[in-house]
């Protein structure tokens, strides 16, 4: 079955506590939180201490996706804060292996992202210390922007990839019915999504018309 991800990007910021009970009330399978600093993406959102206020209000796993620069200087603050998936960015990680391994020593599942432009290769030598593998379908930095289609040759390669590990693919950006259909015949497990779960605010149909089995 594909799992659901709600961004709480776009969300209610003044109201993430019952954002999150709404969410799962609706059947999203976790939450994602979209970490930006303003450096290695061109937007800011929130840090640790939001996620350690709302982590109370739901049972869904925490779904944390790290855009920032030297992740590795906050990989404690979000575990301590609640995180059960931390996933990095290739792009931000010199020494991914490390990192992934640190991750798992806070007692966390380890993801590893890539954007539109990063090739699957990186992936390549650090497929046994990976637990999720989350490919940009845009440009990270803002919702509401459109679906690479590129993007979809990547993920079936990650797939074939992936084989016989237990790694789960997630793909995030620009996911809406007609994407999301796309994405997992290519081979996503996973759909982050964050324009088209909260439009309209009828969360539950929304999350149905985006899963795809
Ligand atoms: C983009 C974020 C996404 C984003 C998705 O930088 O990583 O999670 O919130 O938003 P939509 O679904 O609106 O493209
Ligand atoms: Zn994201």
């Amino acid at each position: 079955m594909t799992l659901i991800a709600p961004s709480l990007l776009s969300a209610d910021f003044a109201d993430l506590k019952n954002e999150v009970k709404r969410l799962e009330e609706a059947q999203a399978d976790m939450i994602h939180l979209d970490i930006m600093d303003g450096h290695f993406v061109p937007n800011l959102t929130f840090g640790a201490g939001v996620v350690r206020a709302v982590r109370p209000y739901t049972r869904l796993p925490f779904d944390v996706h790290l855009m920032v620069k030297n992740p590795d200087a906050f990989l404690t603050d979000f575990a301590k804060a609640g995180a059960d998936i931390i996933t990095v960015h290739a792009e931000a990680c010199p020494h991914l292996d490390k990192t992934l391994a640190e991750i798992h020593r806070l007692g966390c599942k380890a993801g590893v992202s890539l954007n539109p432009s990063t090739s699957e290769d990186v992936l390549q030598y650090v497929l046994d210390k990976t637990d999720l593998v989350l490919v940009m379908c845009v440009n990270p930095g803002f919702g509401g922007q459109k679906f690479i289609p590129a993007q979809l040759k990547k993920i079936a390669r990650i797939r074939k990839m992936i084989g016989e590990h237990k790694i789960l693919l997630e793909v995030d950006g620009g996911i809406n019915p007609l994407t999301a259909a796309e994405a997992v015949a290519a081979g996503a497990d996973i759909l982050v999504a964050g324009t088209a779960v909260f439009e309209g605010g009828a969360y539950a149909g929304n999350i149905a018309a985006l899963r795809q089995n």
